[in-house]
């Protein structure tokens, strides 16, 4: 199989690329990737003279930038490119638009148009909203509430109608939230890991209890595989490790593997606005499809610390230059 791969030097994308150059010899990968400030391409570093990869610099809003990474023929298509972080979007929604909306819009025009046999959008479980009991199922109305997560409905809901009125072979999985190697510091985990190491506080918004369902990158990364060659056209596939827990609870254990104390490295801070309280979802699909998660999360939450202790090289450059102005601004008066 060939395959175009978008946003691979993101976290999920970079993963999902090392996994298939690991578990299919035979693929060609193109990786289109704009190098944001998420795009790393030290994310791929073990795996960029490998003959079976090539990356291509570009936006997938660009339709010129797409054509030039789709000059060689391709079997599929496999959508990460997208802004990400809720904070940020809070901060600057336009951008959202552009990629998660325009970019998937523009994908789609060159699946319909090539006749590429495979569309799949990688998407999220925010799409959902804020889930109060029980667990989202893939017929569970979009509730986004963030402009993150609006911009990533958007786009699902242009993904769909491409099936709906083209046929397009479209696919659909929504990740819950996803941890492990090469995650941008921004995010709740690799942040309050770096944060710990530095001996520096750690912030927690609101009370703390809101909940989120996580899942480890090598199991979401196998789900959008298994969908990838096993799913239905026209369907979407929940992909989340079931495993629930507080943002304290996630925050308290780091501070034991990182060998901190709570009283002296937790400081709540003003909750972020609009947020969530709870995500959760319901796998029974991905899982009757012959997916599940194997990561434990305590194990997985552990190596995952052992991760960033013994790679310093790599998010050192992070969290430095843009990212202390991204930090003051995001931080500094809450
Ligand atoms: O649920 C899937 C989503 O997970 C993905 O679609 C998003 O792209 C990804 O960014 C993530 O969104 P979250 O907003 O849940 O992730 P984040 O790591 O920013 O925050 C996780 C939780 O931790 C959330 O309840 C907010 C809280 N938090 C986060 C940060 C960065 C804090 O309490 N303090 C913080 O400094």
């Amino acid at each position: 199989m060939r395959c175009l791969v978008t946003g691979g030097l993101g976290f999920i994308g970079s993963n999902f690329i090392r996994l298939l150059l690991r578990e299919r010899p035979e693929i060609r990968i193109v990786n289109l990737d704009a190098v944001t400030y998420a795009g790393n391409p030290a994310n791929l570093r073990d795996v960029e003279n490998d003959p079976h990869y090539r990356f291509v610099k570009g936006d997938v809003a660009d339709a010129a930038a797409v054509r030039e990474a789709l000059k060689e023929p391709v079997d599929a298509i496999i959508n990460f490119a997208a802004e990400t972080h809720v904070d940020r979007s809070i901060l600057d929604p336009e951008v959202f638009l552009k990629t998660d909306i325009l970019g998937t819009h523009i994908l789609l025009e060159a699946v319909r148009e090539k006749k590429i046999a495979r569309y799949l959008q990688v998407s999220t479980d925010e799409v959902y909203g804020d889930v109060p009991q029980g667990e989202s199922s893939e017929e569970s109305p979009l509730r986004p509430r963030s402009p993150y997560s609006a911009s990533k409905a958007g786009a699902d809901l242009q993904v769909l109608a491409y099936w709906n009125t083209y046929q397009t072979p479209v696919l659909i999985t929504r990740g819950s939230n996803t941890y492990g190697p090469y995650q941008h510091p921004e995010k709740l985990i690799p942040l309050f890991i770096t944060n710990l190491f530095e001996d520096q506080p750690v912030p927690v918004y609101g009370d703390g209890k809101q909940i989120r369902d996580w899942v480890h990158v090598e199991d979401h990364a196998r789900g959008i595989l298994h969908v990838l060659e096993n799913g239905e056209s026209g369907n979407i596939y929940n992909v989340g490790g079931g495993n629930q827990r507080t943002n304290l609870e996630v925050t308290e254990q780091l501070i034991s593997h990182c060998r901190r104390s709570p009283q002296t490295h937790i400081t709540h801070v003003a909750d972020r606005e609009g947020h969530d309280r709870r995500y959760a979802l319901d796998t029974t699909k991905a899982r009757a499809l012959g997916w599940e998660p194997r990561v434990d999360f305590e194990s997985g939450l552990h190596s995952t610390v052992e991760w960033y202790r013994a790679n310093e090289k790599w998010w050192r450059p992070l969290r430095s230059g843009a990212f202390t102005d991204y930090y003051r601004r995001q931080y500094a008066h809450r």
